[in-house]
């Protein structure tokens, strides 16, 4: 391994031998061959399994360059040509095969170890299944291969193993033959019609239970659908995830004209697993936490999760495996697109403008920073040197707010005609994001060619605003302005084109007029608006229409009045966030009168509580306070703990001022009974706010409320609101509740997940001992992606623990990123970025964060994929 490393490296990363090599997006160049053809053979072993793969050549074009072939930790045990043996050499990563002949069939020979193969890419065993992940390059640690996405073949498989061990045999495409074979062992040839590249393969071997269905499409085709799990108490878990996968087969029909393409559609679910889910070609594999949902171990999120990720698979059938990507800088051609299919088609089962805040919640929450800090890149990245690092909130979520605009810039009709353009146009073919904004242009009759700059600016637009009125001709002027600041690799910038939805209220009755999009493509500019008696007050990218920061000139009265009037639902919200954000960071300045007086607050909460026209999702979503992330990262020297206490402070006044409006709310949202309706998921999620609200503002029987909803609950939602407010109370109850909830789940991973990460999200004062403690939990283990994200994550997501001043929360997270990376480097390389933020903080914390980043890249033997997350961060 160490040897591929040393070859791959240019000239470049040549001056500093730790440092992998950089593959750059302008370097393009199509293969020297192509595999049109491929049959595989696995003899199955979760110690040993054998293959072999029968390669048809296809040089392409003229040129006498030797066959090259992809591999990573697997070597061929031979090659064969025509009954020839063949001869290779490694290099630099590929094997380079002598005398391969165009139009021939190679034959190579190899042998893998899936229960060694602990990095959960290419082929390896989970809990006596055998399963893959290819994408993004895991195809050559099963065989040598031109493992590149513009490299599509069409697939048969055989795969053969012992019955009793493997009783379900399933790869793409359809089945065509299965049989008994020599001694306990059986067979099964799967067949996918369809040209892919490689990292859309994928092969399960296991004891799986079926929950089948079956979809008729819009061409009246019948569809046989099926999710394998590995119990019965499992299977019976499947229900929501089988109806969110007929809902996205129509929704797909219904809004984009796309049916289904195979008679098979199967979903495998995996509790071994590096990310959410992926779409292999009539094959998905998931995360078992974005299928198994039930009433007794899943809350509302989850139920939303697996819909919204369900779909999400679904959609690549065409968005992604129809028309796949040409290389992988063109990740965000199928990603950002399929995160916006997704999140339409969420919005549309369900209630569209909380949906719309949840996605501008977790953009913020996760892009944003991302755009400020040192991995910013574009949508579509210039350079990398480990592709899995690109599978990031820029290149999903602000990918997807960049198509949204496009659709917002085209019209729904027009964006349609776009889309249908593209689909027609590239089916079958290795597209490119270029290709997709060609096809939106001509089909929708837009000039994009400025738009463009989204795709390879990076960083999150600046906009500010300024509204002047002018009482003589009754005129209005808002002038705004646009601006980038530098990212890595990135000093200058063009300004882009920025849709913004904007409309003018009126400062008295509330009224709304010149609702418009207003288009802002330079770095300065004005509109104006007639027909004015009085100044308006300004209410700008409603709908969250473009992804930028708005800063207007503090203005508490003006922000109230849109919290009371603006009807649309985001910039009502925004406005809120904006007063609730300006009244933490006054008082952390210690400059309270500057922001909104607590009784004008305490007024609007109230409203808000009493309004009866609010669907209960929205209340909730008014009623929650900023992260405490989102306010510091407003701060130019963050102060996390100085946020955390004045942000508790809040809801500490809060909940005591209205204390009798929580507990008359909460009453009212106990008596909803348990269904999945969005009124009912609405229900819970104030009640749990409200009793948030009742323990923050320290009611007597706080930890006898929560305990009482705790005990009673008949759904996972409520049992685990109350169990999370409780978790951060010093009160005999919480480890009463913990253990009772331990007890009752203990076998249950995903719940088990879950007490992991209530009592490391805490604000219970010795949390970061619980957190210390829990790393040597028997539960505890490295090998579980899913549990190191539920103590580890829920640790960086914690701000007051996580930038704790004794360093402890940077000394656990860098241990565990050591260790995680010897074995599975890519979730390792995904908690580099918390401890990349340090230039934001003051001497002493960015010093301890710096600190950790120089102690992982100090490790021997650290992975590509941990080494260019800290390379980038340390700067
Ligand atoms: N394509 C998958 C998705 O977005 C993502 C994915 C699943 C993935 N597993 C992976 C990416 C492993 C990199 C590595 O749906
Ligand atoms: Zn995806």
């Amino acid at each position: 391994m160490a040897d591929i490393r040393q070859q791959d490296m240019t000239a470049d990363a040549a001056t500093n031998p730790q440092q992998p090599a950089v593959i750059y997006r302008k370097d393009y160049a199509p293969p020297g061959w192509y595999i049109p053809k491929v049959a595989l053979e696995f003899m199955l072993g979760l110690s040993e399994t054998k293959v072999t793969a029968h390669l048809t050549l296809q040089r392409n074009g003229d040129h006498d360059r030797p066959l090259a072939l992809d591999v990573d930790n697997v070597l061929p045990d031979s090659i064969m040509q025509n009954g020839q043996p063949l001869t290779w050499r490694e290099e630099g990563g590929q094997i380079i095969v002598d005398g391969a002949a165009s139009g021939a069939v190679l034959t190579i020979y190899c042998t893998v170890q899936p229960d060694q193969n602990t990095t959960l890419m290419g082929l390896y065993a989970s809990n006596a299944m055998l399963c893959t992940q290819c994408e993004a390059e895991g195809f050559r640690r099963i065989i040598p291969f031109v493992d590149r996405p513009d490299n599509l073949s069409v697939y048969t498989v055989r795969m053969q193993g012992d019955k009793a061990a493997f009783p379900v045999l399933l790869s793409n495409g359809e089945l065509t033959e299965s049989g008994d074979a020599d001694g306990d062992q059986h067979y099964a040839v799967w067949h996918d019609p369809w040209p892919k590249p490689s990292y859309l393969f994928a092969l399960v071997a296991g004891d799986l239970v079926a929950n089948r269905d079956s979809f008729t499409t819009m061409s009246g085709k019948p569809v046989d659908l099926a999710i394998y799990t590995r119990s019965e108490e499992d299977s019976a878990r499947t229900g929501h995830a089988m109806k969110a996968l007929k809902d996205s087969m129509r929704w797909d029909e219904q809004v984009y004209g796309r049916e289904y393409d195979l008679g098979v559609f199967n979903i495998v679910a995996v509790s071994d697993f590096n990310m959410g889910a992926m779409e292999n070609k009539g094959l998905n594999v998931f995360n078992t936490r974005y299928i198994l949902a039930d009433q007794d171990t899943a809350n509302d999120g989850d139920f939303d999760g697996v819909e919204g990720v369900v779909a999400h698979e679904y959609f690549h059938n065409w968005s992604g495996n129809r028309v796949t990507c040409r290389d992988w800088f063109q990740l965000s051609l199928k990603e950002g697109f399929t995160v916006f299919r997704d999140q339409s088609f969420s919005a549309d089962m369900n209630s569209a403008p909380v949906k719309r805040i949840e996605d501008v919640r977790i953009l913020r929450a996760a892009q944003f920073p991302e755009d400020a800090g040192p991995l910013a890149h574009p949508i579509r990245p210039d350079s990398y040197m480990e592709i899995s690092n690109f599978y990031t909130a820029t290149v999903y979520n602000k990918g997807a707010e960049i198509i949204r605009m496009m659709a917002t810039l085209a019209g729904p009709d027009n964006f349609r005609k776009g889309t249908d353009l593209y689909f027609d146009r590239h089916d079958g073919e290795a597209a490119t994001c270029e290709d997709f904004v060609v096809a939106i242009e001509q089909g929708a009759g837009l000039d994009l060619s400025q738009f463009r700059l989204w795709y390879s600016q990076a960083g999150t637009p600046q906009i500010t605003t300024n509204l002047s009125f002018d009482a003589d001709s009754g005129t209005v002027t808002l002038t705004l302005k646009q601006s980038l600041a530098p990212t890595p690799g990135q000093t200058e910038k063009k300004p882009m084109v920025i849709p913004l939805k904007t409309a003018l209220i009126d400062a008295d009755s509330g009224t709304k007029s010149h609702e418009d999009i207003l288009v802002l493509d330079q770095a300065e500019q004005s509109f104006t608006f007639t027909g004015f008696t009085a100044k308006p007050v300004l209410s700008i990218n409603r709908g969250f229409s473009a992804p930028v920061t708005v800063h207007s000139p503090s203005d508490p009265a003006a922000l109230a009045h849109l919290v009371r009037h603006d009807d649309d639902s985001f910039a009502r919200y925004e406005a809120l966030q904006k007063l609730l954000t300006e009244r933490i960071l006054a008082d952390v300045a210690g400059a309270s009168d500057t922001a909104i007086a607590d009784a004008d607050l305490v007024a609007l909460f109230g409203a808000l509580l009493a309004d009866e026209r609010l669907e209960e999702a929205m209340r909730a979503e008014l009623l929650t306070l900023p992260s405490e992330n989102f306010v510091t990262e407003q701060q130019a020297v963050m102060q996390p703990l100085k946020v955390h206490a004045a942000r508790q402070a809040l809801r500490t006044l809060l909940g005591q001022t209205l204390a009798d409006g929580w507990r008359a709310i909460y009453k009212r949202m106990a008596s909803v009974p348990f269904a999945l309706s969005g009124a009912a998921k609405g229900a819970r999620r104030m009640k749990g706010l409200a009793l948030a609200y009742l323990v923050a503002g320290g009611a007597d029987d706080a930890a006898q409320l929560c305990y009482d909803q705790f005990a009673a609950a008949d759904n996972m939602t409520d049992r685990q609101s109350a169990l999370m407010s409780l978790a951060s109370l010093d009160d005999p109850l919480r480890e009463k509740a913990l253990s009772a909830f331990y007890d009752r789940y203990q076998g249950n991973a995903l719940v088990i997940d879950k007490w992991f990460s209530m009592q490391a999200l805490s604000t219970h004062p010795d949390c970061m001992a619980h957190i210390t403690a829990l790393r040597g939990h028997p539960d505890f283990t490295l090998s579980n992606p899913n549990r190191v994200r539920a103590l580890y994550g829920a640790l960086a997501g914690n701000p007051a623990v996580f930038h704790d001043p004794s360093g402890q929360g940077y000394a656990m997270l860098t241990d565990m990123i050591i260790a995680l990376d010897a074995t599975n480097p890519q979730t390792a390389a995904r908690f580099i970025p918390p401890l990349g933020r340090w230039q934001r903080y003051d001497d002493k914390r960015g010093g301890q964060m710096r600190a950790a980043l120089e102690r992982i890249r100090a490790v021997d033997g650290l992975s590509k994929d941990t080494t260019e997350q800290v390379v980038k961060s340390l700067g």
